[in-house]
């Protein structure tokens, strides 16, 4: 399934299965490490992301539901020469 969407503000396109989940996506498609994975059960917030501005745990998120969203993970915060402060 295609979902277009933001991520870490450039406009991006995915196709991935139904079922993919974002911390899957970001992790092992995009290497977007900085998401991470503690419980995978929607408990601990190691995996949190910014959606549409929101905090919002990435473990429960389906890409394919993406469509339009505006998504920030720890990566798209700063810069390597203005890193913010929670990188
Ligand atoms: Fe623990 Fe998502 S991995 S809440």
């Amino acid at each position: 399934m295609k979902a277009v969407f933001s991520l870490n503000g450039a406009l991006h396109t995915a196709d991935v299965p139904a079922e993919t989940l974002l911390t899957e996506y970001l992790r092992d498609d995009l290497g977007l490490t900085g998401t991470h994975i503690g419980c995978d059960t929607s408990q601990c917030g190691a995996c949190n992301v910014l959606l549409d501005g929101q905090s919002a745990k990435a473990c429960t998120l389906l890409v394919a539901t993406l469509d339009g969203a505006d998504v920030l993970t720890i990566e798209g915060l700063g810069s390597a020469e203005a890193l913010h402060p929670m990188q």
